[in-house]
């Protein structure tokens, strides 16, 4: 038997519509993911409507039992969806109504309007709490790495040229703290999708005394109190769609942030920085060219940082100009949210895999952090020990670097004699400059990339990973 579309097109249209307007305004072929909300939503406002007294216990009872065997059909893809049904909603409400008769009075009191906001906010809640875990398990990944290779010294860099001396570990903790802010958006979000509109209606509510606060707290929009959290304005409610801008956005700087990260992987990969070595289950060969190996999934992380800006910049090109409330221009969002999600969530869980497959090449890390070059700031900070204005001493060490430079040595090589020819504060205990290890050790402030530091700030995190 055909399903009969629930919105009854007999009383109002002459006729369906046309084959290239449905097919063009169909949403099923993606909406179709928003099943299990949808169906949880169904099933909080029938237990509403029962309390109510708009539906028998008999009817409930009806509903809910055709809504679960429905899920289990859907979840098992045994459930055909109808493009002719439009999207979603309509799919499930006409074959609950084939089935269960009362199907036919769970609209009450609802519209397409509030039911697409909820299920919206619904699936991006699990969404984020998913993701969020997803951050944590990269920040491990990072935290890992570091720990592994507590050790290694590497050049930091300005301009990409080679600055001061910096524990790899250090570097990968940047970027912790980026995933941490990250994570800190993403809960903020949480917080303002974590409210239901259902109630609102197709634009103003209903003349029905539907209760709104008993279908919030069944749905768990609620605050940290238990206390049911519902849309305060109809209007607002249905077309509202400000909670997708900020995940979108807020993906959009994880998806920059992924981006630097893999960026640096790329760099640190190729034969002239032969930092690391990512294995090869996560690089990839070249048809042409036998001796390569790509850093492929590093590449597309930099690069799906694109859909993901652009995603954003879609979603708030759709919401401009769109006049109060509904319009079904609002149907846009759901493939870029979609997108956005899906992207966010592999690139995140691919660059923990690929930072989890990665070695350090410790002998080429030492040799580059052994550049005597990287402590010049140490020398001017050692002449200012010793009384000298820093002005003064970083004039003075860049003739130390000058002298070094036509005497083609190292800044280490220069003996004492000649360092007091240039500036006679330069004395004996300079050597101690150039000893890397002592270097490191006196980097020392919270923040600092010190010995001590380093170590502190790899067992913070570990101690806030383990927590969470
Ligand atoms: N598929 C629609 C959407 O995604 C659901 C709401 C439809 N509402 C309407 N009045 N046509 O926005």
């Amino acid at each position: 038997m055909k399903k009969q579309s629930p919105v009854s097109r007999s009383g109002r249209f002459g006729s369906g519509p046309a084959a290239d307007a449905a097919q063009f305004t169909e949403s099923i072929s993606f909406d179709w993911r928003l099943w299990e909300h949808d169906i949880l939503g169904s099933l909080a406002h029938a237990a509403m409507l029962h309390k109510i007294g708009l539906l028998s216990k008999t009817e409930l009872t009806s509903i809910q039992n055709t809504l679960g065997a429905i899920a289990k059909e859907i979840s098992a893809a045994n459930f055909h969806w109808d493009p002719a049904l439009e999207d979603v909603h309509m799919n499930i409400e006409a074959e609950l109504t084939r089935r269960a008769p009362a199907g036919a009075k769970l609209h009450t009191g609802r519209s397409r309007n509030d039911q697409v906001a909820l299920d919206l906010r619904m699936w991006l809640r699990d969404e984020i709490v998913s993701l969020n875990r997803e951050i944590r398990a990269l920040q491990f990944s990072l935290v890992n790495l570091g720990s592994k290779y507590s050790h290694v010294i590497i050049p930091g860099y300005t301009h990409v040229q080679r600055a001061q001396p910096v524990y790899f570990a250090h570097h990968l903790l940047a970027y912790t703290e980026m995933l941490e802010r990250d994570h800190d958006r993403f809960s903020d979000c949480f917080w303002r999708t974590n409210i239901c509109p259902l109630g609102s209606g197709a634009i103003a509510g209903s003349t029905l005394p539907l209760d709104r606060e008993f279908v919030a707290k069944l749905l768990g929009f609620v605050d940290t109190k238990g206390n049911p959290r519902v849309t305060q304005n109809s209007m607002d409610a249905v077309s509202d769609r400000d909670f997708v801008v900020e995940f979108c956005s807020s993906a959009a700087l994880l998806a920059v942030h992924l981006s630097r990260l893999a960026e640096d992987v790329v760099l640190w990969s190729s034969s002239e920085f032969s930092f690391i070595k990512i294995s090869d289950a996560y690089t990839t060969g070249s048809s042409l060219m036998p001796q390569k190996k790509n850093p492929d999934v590093a590449e597309l992380v930099r690069g799906k940082s694109g859909r993901v800006i652009g995603n954003l910049m879609a979603m708030l090109t759709l919401l401009k100009g769109l006049p109060m409330t509904y319009n079904r221009d609002l149907q846009e969002d759901k493939e870029r949210l979609f997108d956005t999600a899906n992207t966010v969530q592999s690139s995140v869980r691919l660059t923990a895999a690929m930072l989890d497959n990665t070695t350090v090449n410790e002998l080429t890390c030492n040799a580059a952090a052994r550049d005597a070059a990287l402590l010049a700031t140490d020398l001017a900070d050692y002449l200012v020990r010793k009384g000298m204005p820093f002005r003064q001493a970083h004039h003075v060490v860049g003739a130390v670097v000058g002298a070094a430079e036509r005497e083609g040595r190292t800044l280490d090589q220069l003996d004492v004699t000649t360092l007091k020819k240039i500036d006679a504060h330069f004395d004996k205990d300079v050597s101690d400059i150039f000893d890397l290890k002592k270097a490191m050790s006196r980097r020392e402030m919270t923040g600092a990339p010190g010995t001590r530091q380093v170590a502190k700030q790899l067992a913070r995190w570990q101690k806030i990973l383990r927590a969470s």
